[in-house]
This record gives C-alpha cells, structure tokens and sequence, in this order.
C-alpha cells in the first residue's frame, strides 16, 4: 500500500542540500482519483474526483536576481533560467514547473527568481495526475514567496495557470479537472464540477465503513501521445456535425444519427457518462451500493467499448475487484493505462488487493499498485 507520507521535511531538506538554500514556504498539491465523469471536461460536462491525500511538495524561498532554479527527487536535472526569459518553448519536466510561472506571470501575478525543491508521493504515469499536482505545488509555492494569500480569485488563476502551462508548454490538451480539484477539493469531500457553468460544489462522502482503493496497473499513461488528443478531435467533430456548442448540449438520440461509427461511439460515450454523473452522487449520499456497482460498471463499459480507452490490464483489476467484494470498480483518469478505483467495505481491502496482485501474476503482468483514496483538501503553501 503506497502511504500518503508528509514530504515537507524532505522537500526543506533537500533545497538546502541541493541549493544551500533555506525554504521561506512549502507548498503543497494533492493528486486526484476521479470516481466517474470520465473525458467530460473538455465537452462541457460534469465530473466527480477527489483529492488525493498523496501529493506533491514544494520547498521555495526569493531570490533577487530573477534567477529560477527547480529540482526534483523526480528528475535526473535541474532547471535554470531567468525570470525574464521565461516563455512556452520550454521543454520535458520543466514545461510544468517554469511552463507555470510563465504562465502565472502572463496572467499579471507577481513571480520573481526562487529556489525550489519538490517531492512528491503522487505515482508518476499512474493517471493520477502527478503533472497537475506539479504545476500546483509549484504555482501555490511561488504565490506563497510573494506572500501571497490564496482568495478564491487566486486559486481560480493558478487553476487558469495549470492549464495553460499544460496545454501551451507541455503541449497536453486537457480539459482543467485534474487542476480544478487540486486547488478547490476539501477535506472528506468530492468536488462535482460543472464545465459548463464552470460552478463545482463539495459533495461530503459519507462513506461509512466503505473506502475508496486505487489500483495502479502500472502501465503507464501519457497524455501527450496522442490517443487523448485523438479523443478529444472526435468529440468536437461530433458536436460541430451535430450543430451543437459542445457534446454537453446532446441528446442520446441525436447522438445516433451520426453517420460515422467512430464519432457516433465517441459521443455515446460522453453523452451517457454525463448522465451518470449526478446520479453517482445520490447513491454516494444515500450508500446505495447497487446503483453504485451498476453506475461503475456501465461507465466502464462505455470507456472500454465506445471510448476505447481501455487496455486488458484495467479490465482485468476491474472484473477481479467486483468479482473479489468491491461493491464497484471503473477505470478512472484518461486511459490507455493507469489506475482503477473501486469502492469497497474496508474489510474487503486486503482479499480485493490480493485477489488483483494473483490475477496479475497469474496473466503475467507487472505487479500492481495500490493506495487508499482518504479524500484530501486542495492547494495551499505554509510558511517553513
Ligand atoms: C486527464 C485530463 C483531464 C480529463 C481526464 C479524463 O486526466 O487531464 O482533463 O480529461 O484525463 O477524464
């Protein structure tokens, strides 16, 4: 069971040992597991994910010669620049650190040279959104060195700034949740988020004696190869051909008269998902375990046959978890690997994670991960 270690001390540690330098502020982002509402946000739909209590770090302090110096225990290189040099060519890890920055300064915010460290307890390629837990902790640690305290406009821009530095700079299409709940998640809560309306409220999770359990099938997930770019081209050509703003707007039977298969499977998918949605939300509320294990699997499905994100290694945890006493399981993030998440009694933890890991070995995959889904609060930056 990967824990949800407190990397603060780490993180001040190592910009001493890295830089010589004394943190002024830690900055902390969480990653995220989203229960359903998969590929939605960028069609204007609703999405259901909560903060991970697994997040990134970030150790910083000023400087004043406008000089920007990041590490990470993550990566083999720092990165080096100037404040003023700063711009959307910047490439690999450094596109979500400095990418951000720069986007933070575009949006006017006052960012100046730093040292920084980070750490991070947030899987990497796991489809747990390490990368916006990066931007976060970076953005909300750069705000935190200009003293900066975090109002619902500001998280608001580091959400904008995530973003842009995603699309911009690491050149990753996506479509803002995975920043959004970073920033706005609270504590116990999932964040139901409307892109449309671009409102998100907190939902409490009164789980009872149930628990939310990732399971990394450790084949990893890239948003920038192509087939989530590739989805998302097929969702807007199925709303231009429709005549509709976005997919948000479409009814099921609209969506059938698609003439061709792909983009009519592509816009089931998110049409159905949507609707699904809310109604996760009323059996959340009310522990309505059957409509939960129903409303999973048919989320599933759709991402397994219309969507065609899935790949064998997520059926299998998915079928094995139901099968070994998770009320439901889907695959969850943006496909082609990663993780699952199911839904469980916590005595069924240990027979459901064991009943993956022999059903791997077994098939001769990698052997999985697995963490607990506690849910966290969003962004925030302390003084070290
Ligand atoms: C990735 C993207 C999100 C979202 C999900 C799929 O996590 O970053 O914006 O589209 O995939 O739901």
């Amino acid at each position: 069971m990967l824990e949800p270690t407190d990397l603060t001390a780490r993180a001040t540690e190592a910009l001493l040992t890295t830089f010589g330098t004394e943190a002024t502020v830690v900055g902390r982002a969480p990653g995220r597991v989203n229960l359903i509402g998969e590929h939605t946000d960028y069609n204007a739909g609703l999405v259901l994910p909560v903060a991970l209590p697994h997040a990134t770090y970030a150790a910083a302090a000023p400087r004043t010669d406008g000089v920007i110096r990041i590490a990470s225990a993550q990566e083999p290189e720092p990165f080096t620049g100037h404040v003023d040099e700063l711009g959307p060519e910047i490439e690999g890890w450094p596109a979500y650190v400095a990418g951000v920055l720069w986007t933070l300064r575009e949006a006017g915010l006052e960012v100046d040279g730093l040292d920084m460290y980070l750490e991070s307890s947030v899987p990497l390629g796991a489809g747990l959104s390490s990368s916006a837990s990066v931007e976060c902790a970076t953005a909300v640690a750069a705000l935190g060195v200009a003293g900066r305290a975090l109002d619902e406009d500001l998280r608001r821009s580091v959400v904008a700034a995530g973003i842009r530095a995603e699309a911009e700079v690491a050149k990753a299409p996506t479509g803002g949740m995975d920043q959004t709940v970073a920033v706005f998640a609270e504590t116990g809560g999932a964040l139901l988020i409307d892109f449309d309306s671009g409102e998100h409220r907190n939902v409490p999770l009164a789980l009872g004696d149930r628990t939310i359990l990732v399971t990394d099938t450790r084949v990893k997930h890239q948003l920038t190869d192509g087939g989530y770019a590739a989805r998302r081209a097929q969702c807007e050509k199925a709303a231009a051909d429709l005549g509709l703003r976005s997919l948000r707007e479409a009814a099921l039977e609209q969506v059938e008269t698609l003439a061709d298969d792909v983009v009519r499977r592509r816009a089931r998918h998110i049409v159905t998902e949507i609707a699904r949605v809310e109604p996760t939300v009323t059996a959340l509320g009310s522990g309505d375990r059957a409509a939960i294990g129903e409303l999973f699997a048919a989320s599933h499905a759709s991402m397994r046959d219309d969507f065609e994100i899935s790949v064998p290694e997520l059926d299998l945890a998915v079928s094995t978890a139901v099968t070994s006493g998770a009320d439901g399981a889907r695959m969850t993030g943006g496909g082609f690997g990663g993780s699952i998440v199911s839904i469980l009694p916590a005595d069924a933890v240990e027979p459901v994670t064991a009943a993956i890991d022999k059903a791997f070995a077994e098939a001769g995959h990698n052997p999985p991960g697995h963490l607990i889904a506690t849910p966290a609060a969003g962004a925030s930056w302390a003084s070290a």
